[in-house]
């Protein structure tokens, strides 16, 4: 089949995808964008996490031919101008970057959490982040690197 959608702004059009295709290896292999992370592909770790018109799913239990004519956005357009968004740099500065796995998906899940909540508290940012799992368990930095954030002008 084919699939129109827009990534990060950019139009697509691709041919011959799978009937099964998940959306997490459209954008790998097909786009190429490989921010967004295959951990897991059953949902439970958050390593893929993505915005489907404006809503944070994880790519691998989407199937590619279900964003016919949708926006998804992936971690890479973050921060549009090709700069760091305050979320990266944050994560960089509170040194809540490990082997690095995980982070993309965390940095979209905790953009979606800021965008609804810019100013959101312990346990708020614990239940928001808990589908987002680090196997390098450095989920201290992690925190500190999201109320970081939050303390800075974002978009
Ligand atoms: S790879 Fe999608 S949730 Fe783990
Ligand atoms: S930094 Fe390694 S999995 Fe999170």
């Amino acid at each position: 089949m084919r699939v129109n959608l827009t990534v990060n702004g950019v139009d697509h059009s691709v041919d011959h995808v799978w009937a099964l295709e998940s959306l997490l290896d459209f954008l790998r292999e097909r786009v190429g964008l490989r921010g967004t992370k295959n951990a897991c592909e059953q949902g439970e770790c958050g390593s893929c996490s993505v915005y489907v018109d404006g809503v944070l799913v994880c790519s691998c239990l989407v199937a590619a031919g279900q964003v016919e004519g949708r926006s998804v956005v992936t971690v890479e357009g973050l921060a549009p101008d090709g700069g760091m968004h305050p979320l990266q740099q944050a994560f960089v500065e509170a040194g809540a970057v490990q082997c690095g796995f995980c982070t993309p998906g965390m940095i979209v899940a905790a953009h979606c959490l800021l965008a609804g909540d810019p100013d959101p508290d312990d346990l708020t940012v614990r239940e928001q982040l808990s589908g987002n799992l680090c196997r390098c368990t450095g989920y201290q930095k992690i925190l500190d690197a999201v109320y970081m954030a939050a303390q800075r002008p974002s978009d």
